[in-house]
């Protein structure tokens, strides 16, 4: 079968109230179009062309990266109106999937089982049953239960308002049928616009046949309208991803506070995710990690065994095996930490790559720097990397142990099993196995005494 995707991407959506355009407007990190185009590319073969509109040239170039054909539709007539613009694209002998951009939670089967309704002589229309139908068109059945046509509520009779089953927009026809339908819309309605959901009567005039099919759940067929709808269906997703990931394995203490804005890749086994964590991303996760309450993770690998600590910050970064960070520890871009590695409490690592069993446990400021194996750096050390124009590197060799409130000043290199004494300022490269130190010399003042007030 071959297929093409329309996304109708160009209302405006004005109860946003925003200067985004609203498909641009972002669930779980991505726009809501990005997910839309998503599920349409993992349509075999589909061929997807997005309508925009509104907002202009934002969207296309928002998303240029998306693998689809954009097509503007430069004054938004309807939703009929829409899928003319694409008429010359559209091949007899295709199936044509109509999808909208402000509908993202939509599930693969649910369009599998949509796109099975189309034959020579049927479509296939999404619908669902609402509680509060008000503001959908209406799916009116004649007396055997067949579909015999949609009427938006504008236009509808207080009989045919009073039905709960609703259009969700969401169909699946042949092309050459399709195009030829298009041709005849015509906008003589309460609202003047051409009405995609026409195509129904005609159809159904023509002697074909209408198939539903209803999604697992209403959530599905939502569309964001407005901010409380984009939090709820953020919400929805958040709660599907924390089913997701339970199935996996992972031991969520409340799926109802996980939040996940990408993908984990990879996955190994009892991993444990307190609550309030952000992943957002690529993550990879090794077997047995556990991730601390309120930790923020983006575009990282962590490895077997290894433990972050509650309120950590990791982005770009890479945690080796059996590593500890945290509490309250930043992992900014090209950390790269090996296994058995310790970072504690106000450490923040940049473009570093730090070796096995090195410890950095407290208060530091470790950027651009090569950290050997078994390194022990102390509390308050920060390399001063920057002269305010250009960066360098700092290298501390295996084995070194680098005193509290040290400055290393970039470029220099500690050498292996060096110490360099608390409370110095490294300014030149310091010697494999010695003691450096520049710090000045202590002196206790003899017969000293404290300054007493002055009686007058
Ligand atoms: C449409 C359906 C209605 C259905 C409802 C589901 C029609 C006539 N009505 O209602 O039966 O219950 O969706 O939400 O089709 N769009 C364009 N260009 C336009 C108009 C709309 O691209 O000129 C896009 C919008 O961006 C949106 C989608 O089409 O993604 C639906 O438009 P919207 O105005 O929300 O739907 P209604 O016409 O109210
Ligand atoms: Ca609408």
């Amino acid at each position: 079968m071959k297929l093409k995707t329309i996304i109708l991407a160009a209302g405006q959506g004005t109860r946003m109230r925003s200067a985004i355009p609203k498909v641009l407007h972002t669930l779980a990190g991505r726009p809501l179009l990005g997910h839309v185009c998503a599920l349409s590319r993992r349509l075999a073969d589909s061929d997807t062309i997005v309508i925009y509109g509104h907002g202009g040239e934002q969207v296309p170039t928002r998303l240029a990266h998306l693998d689809v054909r954009w097509v503007e539709q430069k004054q938004q007539l309807g939703t009929g109106h829409a899928v003319m613009q694409v008429v010359p694209e559209i091949d007899d002998d295709e199936t044509v999937l109509i999808l909208y951009g402000d509908v993202p939670l939509l599930r693969d089967e649910t369009v599998h089982a949509l796109l099975q309704c189309v034959g020579e002589r049927s479509l296939g229309l999404l619908t669902v049953r609402l509680v509060d139908p008000a503001g959908y068109g209406r799916i009116v059945r004649g007396p055997a239960g067949a579909v015999a046509r949609i009427v938006e509520e504008k236009d509808a009779s207080d009989t045919e308002r009073a039905i709960d089953e609703i259009n969700t927009g969401i169909l699946a026809v042949n092309g050459a049928q399709l195009k030829a339908w298009l041709a005849r819309l015509d906008n003589s309605n309460a609202q003047g616009e051409y009405y995609l959901t026409d195509i129904i009567a005609m159809a159904v005039d023509e002697g074909l046949s209408v198939r539903t099919v209803q999604p697992g759940d209403a959530d599905e067929v939502l569309g964001i309208n407005d901010r409380r709808q984009l939090a709820h269906l953020e919400r929805v997703y958040q709660r599907r991803q924390a089913e997701s990931m339970m199935e996996r394995g992972v031991t969520l203490l409340d799926p109802a506070r996980f939040d996940l804005r990408g993908t984990v890749l990879e996955l190994g086994e009892d991993v444990e995710i307190d609550v309030n964590v952000v992943l957002e991303g690529d993550i990879r996760l090794g077997s047995r990690v556990r991730i601390g309450a309120n930790s923020v993770i983006r575009n990282a690998s962590i490895g077997d065994d290894a433990a972050i600590l509650p309120h950590c910050v990791i982005d770009d970064a890479e945690v080796g095996a059996f590593s500890r960070i945290g509490p309250f520890a930043r992992l900014r871009p090209e950390a790269r930490l090996s296994d058995h590695v310790h970072v504690g409490n106000f450490v923040e690592i940049k473009k570093t790559a730090v070796a096995q069993g090195s410890k950095i446990n407290h208060l530091s400021y470790i950027g651009d720097t090569i950290v050997g194996t078994g390194v022990n750096i102390g509390a308050g050390t920060i390399t001063c990397n920057y002269d305010g124009a250009n960066k360098f590197q700092t290298i501390i060799e295996d084995g070194a142990f680098i005193g509290s409130d040290t400055q290393l000043v970039a470029p220099v290199r500690i050498g292996k099993n060096a110490t360099i004494g608390a409370g110095s300022t490294i300014t030149r490269d310091a010697p494999e196995d010695g003691l450096t130190l520049s710090r000045s010399k202590q002196i206790s003042a003899e017969g000293w005494r404290r300054p007493e007030k002055i009686k007058r």
